[in-house]
């Protein structure tokens, strides 16, 4: 401990400018940062859908666009925009277990009743369950 004070003492007594040269350059990073993620904008709803990051529905179902390995664990997505309303479609996402509760399909606007590691965060929020239901409402 008393090492590591005068360790980091010496530091700044030698290298004064070290500390500014860091804010400075943590500063330009979180900047660079911020502007990458408005050039490469939001996430579309066939992005939710794919991507692990987000929804990862292909993760169990099968889905227009989608090639190669596909999951059968749930039924195809494929004619869904048919099959359902913007407002089923909806609440399928947001909360699937209003139609089956013991359904194995995560609720992706709802946290009721899960012990989430960050309870107060939803799985995709309102406006991205616009755009997956957007998507879903596209399969015909
Ligand atoms: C962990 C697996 C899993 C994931 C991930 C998942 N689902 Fe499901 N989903 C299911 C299962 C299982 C069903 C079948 C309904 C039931 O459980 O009774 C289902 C049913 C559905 C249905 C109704 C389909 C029908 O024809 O009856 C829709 C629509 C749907 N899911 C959309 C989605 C969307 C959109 C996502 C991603 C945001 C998603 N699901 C992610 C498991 C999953």
């Amino acid at each position: 401990m008393i090492a590591l004070i005068q360790q980091s003492k010496s530091l700044n007594d030698t290298m004064p400018n070290m500390k500014s040269w860091f804010y400075i350059l943590s500063i330009s990073f979180s900047l660079s940062n911020a502007l990458a993620q408005t050039a490469e904008g939001k996430p579309s709803g066939y992005e939710l859908m794919t991507s692990k990051q987000y929804g990862n529905c292909i993760a169990c179902h099968d889905m227009p666009g989608v090639q190669g390995l596909v999951s059968n664990f749930a039924p195809s997505l494929k004619g869904v925009g048919q099959k359902f309303s913007a407002q089923e479609l909806t609440q399928w996402v947001v909360d699937a277990r209003r139609f089956n509760p013991d359904t194995l399909m995560p609720p992706f606007g709802s946290t009721h009743g899960l012990n989430l590691v960050r309870p107060n965060r939803v799985l995709l929020t309102n406006e991205q369950i616009a755009l997956v239901v957007s998507s879903l409402q596209s399969f015909r």
